[in-house]
């Protein structure tokens, strides 16, 4: 095989890891000795950290983006009999973490131009019963948030933005965590800041929300063996703080490089198949690079013939999934979640990329526009 065929991966962490395995060792060694493995000191150091790059006023670890969204809606009193309007084009962690709170999803559909869920549709499916709106910035687009949270204020709901996708998202320059009560994040692997494992966080404006999550967080003790609300595990690993604050300090260059791959992208791939680009008050930190094509079928399979990795964010809407239809409330109809899950198709982006791997996913994909 040439080099010009070698695999271009969908996502290579190595690239980045490498480098810091030396750093991830010494932590490793240094945590081991001092037998303190799940929160701790390096918890509190990570959060501290982690709410000085986002902006926001607190940060509170916990085991995973899922735990994250979930403490957040019960730190909102959000629970059993209430509704939660969000997405059905989304990670089905989202939908699942309304529901372990014994509330019940009510999906709206998206503007299929963004992937986004669409603020037009959220009047209609608030009733009585509407107790939050969990937004989420799919991608890593984050956009109209100002928008939603006037009709959240206009209308007595929480607003959460499940920003698993978007570490370090701004609109209008200011925080994400600034427009919502709350925002959360998570560290699975692949993220933009990814853990060595699992791992998730809360970023909050709101002394309350981080006040009542860091109890919730630890079997709902506000003293050893004082169990004075509701609670569980949902500790994050010390280890996995460890790691994340090796990995912090990285995260704006990384995010630059998305940035700038993306705009190559978006200024040499046949526009046909290009999602709409970021509005000026929004902003995009690029988790995942998606594209629509009518026959995607066809592009995936030379995709692989040309050895160029790709995904699918996501190829079915929640409500379509056998385990989540009878368990959610689809509110009107969702054509454009339905349609954009059978074209969507996420192409290789992530911060050590090459440039000649840049330029082979450009030049493959023009060749596949004009072919059809
Ligand atoms: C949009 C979205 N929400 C929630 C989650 C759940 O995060 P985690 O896997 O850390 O529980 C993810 C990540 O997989 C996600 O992409």
């Amino acid at each position: 095989m040439s080099m010009d065929d070698s695999l271009i991966p969908f996502n290579d962490m190595a690239r980045i890891h490498k480098p810091l395995l030396p750093q991830f060792k010494e932590r490793l060694g240094n945590l081991v000795e001092s037998s303190h493995l799940v929160l701790g000191a390096e918890v509190e150091l990570f959060e501290k950290e982690l709410a000085e790059i986002e902006g926001s006023k607190f940060a509170v670890g916990v085991n995973s983006g899922t735990s994250a969204i979930e403490l957040t809606l019960r730190a909102l009193d959000v629970g059993i009999g209430d509704e939660v309007i969000t997405t059905s084009f989304t990670f089905v962690a989202t939908c699942f973490a309304i529901l372990q709170t014994g509330a019940t999803p009510v999906l709206v559909d998206i503007n299929p131009r963004t992937g986004l869920l669409d603020p037009n549709c959220v009047a209609d499916a608030i009733t009585k019963q509407t107790r939050a709106l969990v937004f989420v910035t799919l991608h890593g687009r984050v956009e109209g948030l100002d928008e939603l949270q006037e009709i959240c204020k206009q209308n007595g709901l929480a607003f959460i933005i499940d920003a698993a996708q978007s570490h370090l998202g701004t609109f209008k320059d200011l925080p994400q965590s600034r427009f919502c009560d709350a925002a959360t994040l998570s560290f699975y692997p692949g993220k933009n800041l990814g853990a060595l494992g699992e791992a998730g966080a809360v970023i909050t404006d709101s002394t309350e929300i981080a006040e009542k999550i860091k109890v919730m967080r630890d079997w709902g003790a506000t003293e050893k063996y004082n169990h004075n609300s509701w609670g569980g595990n949902f500790r994050l690993e010390t280890i996995q703080a460890g790691f994340l604050r090796i990995k912090l300090p990285h995260l704006r260059k990384w995010t630059e490089n998305r940035k700038n791959i993306a705009k190559t992208y978006q200024g040499s791939i046949n526009p046909e198949v290009l999602m709409d680009p970021i509005k000026s008050d929004g902003s995009h930190v690029y988790h995942i690079y998606s594209i629509s094509c009518m026959n995607r079928d066809n592009f995936t399979k030379s995709l692989a013939n040309f050895n160029i990795g790709f995904g699918y964010h996501y190829p079915k809407a929640v409500h379509e999934q056998s385990a989540y239809k009878n368990k959610v409330i689809v509110s009107g109809a969702l054509p454009n979640s339905e349609a954009l899950a059978r074209t969507t198709l996420s192409i290789p982006l992530f911060p050590e990329q090459r440039d000649t791997e840049i330029e082979r996913v450009i030049r493959v994909l023009n060749k596949l526009v004009s072919e059809k």
